[in-house]
């Protein structure tokens, strides 16, 4: 990687109180805790309160993060957030966050990646503070995805959650640790299979689009499904490359949490074993850009990640997109 290395000084995350369990979707839906189980891993997921907004989890999240570094919200030279329900189509969901931190007025902006989001966020102010742009910046994935679920769908229902997670970068001051390489990527082509169809510029709000439930989450699951497995493996496989790493060098993998028997492949298509992998979801559920940034913070608090360890982080997802990541602790 070229210019200055770039550190994860600090994260935080916040889940919502609420929690809705296999248990209580079985008397919504035509589902079961047995199929919810064994398809996907999940048991239980937190869901935000109804005057909970992305910028109102952004911000717990943020302040456990700042707290954590040890620094004021005034110190910060950027925020980024990563999300898919932002509180409003405009403004930014960033710019919100940054008024209620107490920030200066510095950028702040929204990244649309979908479950790659905080890595494609990471990667941003990674670029800014190797070039020598900014010092500090703070980047937030934060989801409210109960608001875009059709809670009638059992496609979706059972699978999404809300969440935040939140980390500083800072350049590294002794030039150990950080970063070491980022891989990235985009396929357009695959746009339909997973997305809220309604209230953009394509089919803005209407009575029929209301009536046609067109503004909540429509997902062809079974295609991502076998595409995810695939890229994830690809991504992993690039970005140790461009590391010259192998996965023997990798103490830990952190990979984005839509489906236990996912993580499963990609773990077994790279040969580590499954105590090197967190996993999340069985509590979390899918919190698409938030569950890379949720498990992180988690995954630090437990003690699971050490310094000098080499972790390996890997998402799929909307766009479609994926990113993957390999940074020194
Ligand atoms: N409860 C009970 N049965 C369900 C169900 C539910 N919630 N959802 C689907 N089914 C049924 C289907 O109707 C189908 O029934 P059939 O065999 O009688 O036709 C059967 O279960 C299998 O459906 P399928 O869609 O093939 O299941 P799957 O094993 O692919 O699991 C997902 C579905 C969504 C859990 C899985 O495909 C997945 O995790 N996909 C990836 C999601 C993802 O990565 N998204 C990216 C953005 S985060």
């Amino acid at each position: 990687m070229k210019g200055r290395k770039t550190k994860i000084i600090s994260t935080g995350s916040y889940i919502p109180e609420m929690v809705i369990t296999n248990a209580d979707l079985e008397k919504m839906v035509d589902t079961s805790d047995e199929w919810i189980s064994t398809r996907t891993g999940i048991k239980r997921r937190h869901i935000a309160k109804k005057e909970e907004a992305a910028s109102d989890l952004a911000y717990h999240a943020s302040i456990k993060a700042l707290e954590k570094a040890g620094i004021s919200a005034r110190e910060l030279d950027m925020i980024i957030v990563a999300t898919i329900t932002p509180d409003m189509l405009f403004p930014a969901t960033a710019c919100i966050l940054q008024d209620k931190l107490g920030a200066r007025r510095i950028p702040a902006f929204d990244l649309e990646a979908a479950c790659s989001g905080f890595l494609y966020g990471i990667s941003v102010a990674n670029q800014f503070i190797s070039s020598g742009t900014y010092e500090t910046i703070l980047v937030v994935a934060s989801e409210t995805l109960s608001k875009i679920i059709d809670w009638k769908d059992r496609n979706t229902c059972v699978i999404f959650a809300d969440g935040a997670g939140a980390a500083v970068l800072r350049s590294s001051s002794d030039d150990t640790g950080g970063i070491i390489s980022i891989y990235l990527g985009a396929d357009g082509g695959g746009a339909e299979l997973v997305g809220v169809p309604a209230g953009g510029s394509r089919m803005p709000a209407s009575i029929e689009t209301i009536k046609g439930r067109q503004h909540y989450m429509k997902m062809k699951g079974n295609e991502l499904f076998k595409r995810a497995v695939k890229v994830m493996t690809e991504a992993v496989e690039k970005v140790l490359e461009m590391g010259n790493l192998t996965y023997k060098d990798i103490d830990f993998f952190i990979p984005h949490q839509a489906n236990i028997r996912i993580i499963q492949a990609v773990t077994k298509r790279i040969n580590l074993p499954m105590d090197k992998v967190y996993v999340n979801l069985h509590e979390c559920g899918n919190m698409s850009a938030a569950s890379i940034a949720v498990a992180l913070d988690q995954a630090l608090d437990e003690g699971k990640i050490k310094k000098k360890d080499k972790i390996l982080l890997a998402s799929f997802g909307g766009g479609l997109t994926w990113a993957s990541m390999v940074i020194e602790w």
